[in-house]
């Protein structure tokens, strides 16, 4: 029986020299210590060994067990050394090669619009204000010199939550909240998201606006002209020449629509104005007296004018873009040219 060990251990170290992965060392183990092992059935045979060998022959089993355990495990620890090395000496790091380049984020055309009118008109001293997306029926319209049920409503598509409750479709119920506080002199500036039942390629049920409302003792018309010529000079060029056209609103009396030359064919005609050699940019007019009753200005002491224009189209004219759905498909090829 003690030759049969001798014999085993021989094996065993033979077999563990030759190993070299993980799975063969683990092999070996099961082979000689597994509960079916060859040492372990070697053990269970201790019957047959003589009684004055037995104290022997069992010391021999233990020892040969408790060494062949620990030279499997050092060499399995060796073996999981050498892998790191070799993942260490197989992926070297080339410090030489160019890094990845952050992605900035990018400002979209419209907001950097909105961002440069608001910064013309900072430099007229206007103070920029914002007010609810969702609006009463009250400020949205009636302040505004649009009673319910008048045809003159019809000239701006609106979602009705409630009955009394609208999306705003312009800003312009910003500027009544603010003079319902503010006395006059007055001069803000409302930008802000406004909706309307629209869908084509130049018209989404949301846009944005911008709407502006000075209003002081003696303000007229050469106000308005003045101010909005050196405005859309700023914003377009200083060569651009403007076209004050009779309209109507509501909220304004007298009432202009500005237009400038066209960007695109220099005023000859083409298919972005519609062959008419103009761009129409922005209404305007005086504020009507209604609506400063409605605030409690008196409109023999006070005049003002006012305009709104939809940041879209000024983005659209000043990038020739022809669809304004581009600036809301947030697809980042599109959004990356400006
Ligand atoms: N509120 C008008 C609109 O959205 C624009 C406007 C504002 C016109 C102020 C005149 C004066 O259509």
């Amino acid at each position: 029986m003690i030759s049969e060990l001798q014999k085993l251990e021989k094996d065993a170290l033979a077999e563990l020299s030759a190993a070299e992965a993980e799975d063969q060392f683990l092999n070996i183990r099961t082979k000689y210590l597994g509960r079916k092992g060859l040492l372990t059935g070697l053990l269970r045979n201790i019957a047959q060994v003589s009684d004055n060998e037995k104290p022997l022959f069992g010391k021999l089993c233990n020892e040969l067990k408790n060494s062949l355990n620990s030279k499997i495990d050092a060499a399995l620890l060796e073996q999981a050394n050498r892998n790191k090395e070799n993942i260490l000496l197989k992926e070297k790091i080339d410090v030489t090669l160019p890094g990845n380049a952050v992605k900035y984020g990018h400002i979209h055309p419209v907001v950097q619009i909105r961002r440069e009118i608001c910064s013309v008109f900072a430099s007229f001293g206007f103070s920029i204000v914002e007010g609810p997306e969702i609006e009463l029926d009250y400020y949205n319209f009636e302040a505004l010199n649009m009673p319910k049920d008048h045809p003159a409503r019809d000239m701006q598509d609106t979602f009705y939550i409630e009955d009394n409750i609208v999306l705003r479709t312009h800003t312009s119920p910003v500027q009544v909240r603010i003079m319902e506080k503010v006395r006059p002199p007055l001069r803000i500036l409302s930008p802000g998201k406004v909706y309307r039942r629209d869908s084509d390629v130049s018209h989404t049920p949301m846009f944005h606006q911008i709407e502006g409302l000075l209003v002081d003792k003696g303000v007229n018309f050469g106000d308005l002209k003045g101010i909005l010529s050196a405005f859309l000079k700023k914003i377009f060029g200083s060569a651009t020449t403007l076209r004050f056209r009779p309209s109507f609103f509501p909220f304004t009396e007298p009432s202009a629509e500005v237009d400038i030359r066209c960007v695109m064919c220099g005023g000859k005609g083409c298919r972005v104005c519609g062959q008419s050699g103009w761009l129409e940019i922005l209404g305007s007019g005086m504020v009507d007296p209604a609506v400063f009753q409605n605030v409690n200005y008196d409109p023999e002491e006070y005049s003002g004018f006012a305009f709104g224009l939809g940041l879209e189209r000024i983005a659209m004219l000043k990038y020739g873009i022809s669809d304004i759905r581009l600036f809301f498909e947030n697809d980042i090829r599109f959004l990356k040219q400006f």
